[in-house]
């Protein structure tokens, strides 16, 4: 039995989060700062032929304007990548500010005005005067799916069985083609760093998903060693893959604090935001799918392509997860990438997973009206017993409890197939469900604790709370292993001189970051034992460290709490005000043999209009298995927020460019639609907990993702209920319905 995890537990940083106690990257108070302000291009392609300054020097409060004429060189890059495996490249081709004269995409940023205010610099930009000659460009993924190839990394793409003529074979077919446009991530907190040097030492308080990377990219960058660079991010106000990977900003702001020798400071406006930290990819997919009459699955076709910059590769993994999530003898699911004048795009909330899970699940249902079989039944009929890709085992798998509970909980049973045949008074009603699925990876980690003889831990790693709340849970998992309340443990994170921890990514944090403050205590805990057994009469002596915990200031034998000693009088007698363990946890090896997944099923109510053509989500049942819940209030919390982040994707979000120009459109929040509290209706998020020896110590799985995965799909199979009419590219808007 455990204390702390699994019980709802409040977030330890929302007071701080709430009163402006927690401070985000542009409020670090820094004096003598300066303040720099990015001036963007106007055109999509071409070189920069005349840059004249002269005016925005000479406005008031102007200290430098830096050009790609005057700005240091920065040195060459190391691969800053902390990424899924899968997307890791070996060299380092992302885009960096004021390097050249070339243009690569529309809204590059050209020059950086510093000055003396925020509001000086930003005015002196608009007087920053750029000739340039232009070279065509292609903007659209669409016409320039042609040049698209294999990405030169990922997944292997081997086909498996005999798909082409498994297809032609096949005694009911599904053919169809789906498209997803650019859609950008739009974190409350602007990108934002302020940039200070000492000598050749520089401190950056950024915004980022990983501080390390980060320190790595200046280091290489400047030239200096990652020892003379410290950066900073405590608290991030959102990012889902937008910080993933350094983009320009810190090193453009720490580029001009050297220059004039003072701190500067650079926060983005949410129209550079569009063009500064990625986006995910306009993506292209064609499935086929064959079954025989009873909806069993004898081939499996899925190509996607999607777009990434012209400098730079970028793949999204889009159809990694079609090789696993039906049993299915016969597959081929290739990606290709292709160029296109615009920024790099990169990881954007359930990357790949949730674009290929649309397209995937749309043609599922699709499938299920071609069979007139229900979609539920189709899903399981194909259910994979086992990896279907490895043959591996599960290490657990309990989906089919989440359809059943999905299910029940929603009344899918008492669903009309028909389309068009439910209806609310004059709307009409729409019940479409969908498959999610996420991995459960873990990355090395490592995590420090001091423990004090008063009863006090500090616990610190290296990591990032981009908002899941990732403070807490480490918090419980230290308070839960140190026999300590909440109250008694102090956990730190997003700094460089903490221990090395992943990106916060992937919905990899717990299951990597976790282990390691959990390895951490139990190396205080055997501390502490041998500490005690020093003393001959010691009635834990012969007692291991995993047969003994710690709790109520004791340590104790788990079997029998009778025998115990006190902690605290264990320390004073070795003279020990504090002891500290670090702990470095690594996946084991032992995932290896086991095919590692987190699951879901998702289940949705639309109701249309059948004159508007609006849809709205009136419910969403969403039910996940991803391995112990820690902390359901959060989890909980990951989950409606992936459901959120699935209407958007579904209804609402695009981003427009217009091709005549390779130019984002919409760069902002009134014209890039994000749901807000009038679209998002009633959201219930239920658990199928797992208990997995396997994947970690912990026995968690990814789950923050996975919210995501189903939803796009589910409201559009819902929207073929209601309206009989098929929508193959998002957003689902209410021109597509009438
Ligand atoms: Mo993750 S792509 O950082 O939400």
């Amino acid at each position: 039995m455990t204390r702390i995890i699994g019980k709802e537990t409040s977030r330890v940083d929302g007071v701080a989060k709430v009163t402006g106690k927690a401070k985000y990257a542009a409020e670090f108070q820094v004096p003598d700062l300066a303040y720099g302000f990015i001036v963007l291009g106007t055109i999509a392609k071409g070189t920069i032929t005349a840059m004249d300054t002269r005016e925005a020097e000479a406005s008031p409060g102007v200290l430098r304007v830096l050009t790609h004429l005057n700005a240091p060189r920065l040195g060459p890059k190391q691969s800053t990548e902390e990424a899924p495996p899968t997307a890791r490249r070996e060299r380092d081709k992302s885009f960096r500010a004021l390097q050249s004269d070339q243009i690569f995409f529309n809204a590059q940023p050209v020059a950086l005005v510093v000055a003396e205010t925020y509001e000086q610099a930003r005015h002196a930009a608009r007087l920053v005067r750029v000739t340039y000659r232009e070279e065509p460009h292609h903007t659209d993924t669409e016409t320039a799916q042609g040049r698209a190839r294999p990405p030169s990394q990922g997944r292997p793409q081997t086909p498996r069985g005999d798909p082409d003529t498994a297809l032609r074979d096949a005694e009911v077919k599904v053919v169809a083609e789906y498209h997803i446009p650019i859609e950008h991530h739009n974190p409350m907190e602007p990108h934002a760093s302020i940039a200070v040097w000492q000598g050749d030492r520089l401190t950056v308080f950024d915004k980022t998903q990983t501080v390390f990377t980060v320190r790595t990219h200046l280091a290489s960058g400047f030239g200096i060693p990652e020892a003379n660079v410290s950066v900073v991010s405590p608290f991030v106000g959102g990012a889902f893959g937008s910080s993933l990977r350094p983009h320009y900003h810190p090193a453009l702001t720490a580029m001009a604090a050297r220059e004039i020798r003072r701190p500067v400071k650079v926060v983005l406006t949410r129209r550079q935001m569009y063009t500064a930290h990625g986006y995910r990819p306009h993506t292209v997919q064609r499935i086929a799918l064959g079954a025989d009459r009873a909806g069993r699955l004898s081939a499996m076709i899925h190509e996607a392509v999607h777009n990434t910059s012209s400098f730079e590769e970028f793949s999204d993994d889009t159809t990694g997860f079609t090789r696993q999530v039906y049993a299915c003898p016969n597959l081929s699911a290739p990606l290709r990438v292709t160029q296109t004048d615009l920024p790099t795009p990169t990881w954007m909330r359930a990357p790949g997973a949730v674009s290929g899970m649309f397209a995937l699940e749309s043609a599922m249902d699709e499938l299920s009206y071609a069979l007139r079989m229900d979609p539920l039944a189709l899903r399981l009929a194909n259910y994979a017993e086992t990896d279907p890709e490895s043959g591996k085992p599960f290490s657990s798998k309990a989906l089919r409890e989440c359809y059943r509970l999905g299910a029940e909980k929603f009344g899918w049973k008492d669903r009309n197939p028909e389309p068009r045949s439910m209806r609310d008074g004059r709307l009409l009603v729409g019940w479409g469900m969908a498959t999610g699925v996420w991995g459960a990876m873990q990355m090395p980690a490592t995590a420090r604790i001091t423990f004090r003889a008063d009863g006090t831990a500090h616990v610190a790693s290296g990591t990032s709370d981009i908002g899941p709340g990732t403070y807490t849970v480490m918090t419980m998992i230290a308070a839960e292993y140190l026999g300590l309340n909440l109250e008694q443990v102090e956990f730190e994170l997003g700094d460089t001189r903490f221990p090395q921890a992943p990106s916060q990514g992937g919905s990899w944090t717990t299951s990597s970051v976790g282990s390691a403050v959990y390895g951490a205590a139990l190396a205080v805990t055997g501390r502490l034992l041998a500490l005690a057994n020093r003393d001959t009469s010691s009635p834990l002596r012969g007692a291991a460290a995993a047969d003994v915990e710690m709790l109520e200031g004791r340590l104790r034998l788990k079997a029998d709490p009778s025998r115990s000693v006190s902690i605290a009088e264990v320390m004073r007698r070795n003279d020990l005000a504090e002891i500290t363990e670090t702990y470095e946890s690594k996946p084991s090896p032992e995932r290896d043999k086991y095919a590692l997944l987190a699951h879901g099923a998702q289940f949705v109510e639309v109701k249309v209009d059948p004159d508007l053509g609006t849809v709205r989500v009136t419910r969403a049942i969403e039910v996940t298995a991803c391995g112990k819940i820690i902390n359901p209030k959060a989890s909980h919390s990951q989950e409606i927020g992936g459901v959120v982040w699935g209407i958007g994707m579904a209804l609402q979000e695009a981003t427009e460019i217009d091709h005549r120009y390779g130019r984002i459109m919409n760069p902002n929040l009134q014209h890039y639609h994000v749901p807000v509290n009038a679209d998002v209706h009633m959201i219930e998020t239920l658990f199928v907990e797992e208990d997995d020896t396997i994947v970690n110590p912990l026995g968690v799985k990814g789950m923050g993702e996975l919210g995501m995965v189903g939803i796009p799909a589910a409201i559009a199979n819902a929207v073929f209920h209601a309206t009989g009419k098929r929508i193959r590219e998002l957003p689902i808007t209410p021109d597509k319905l009438l």
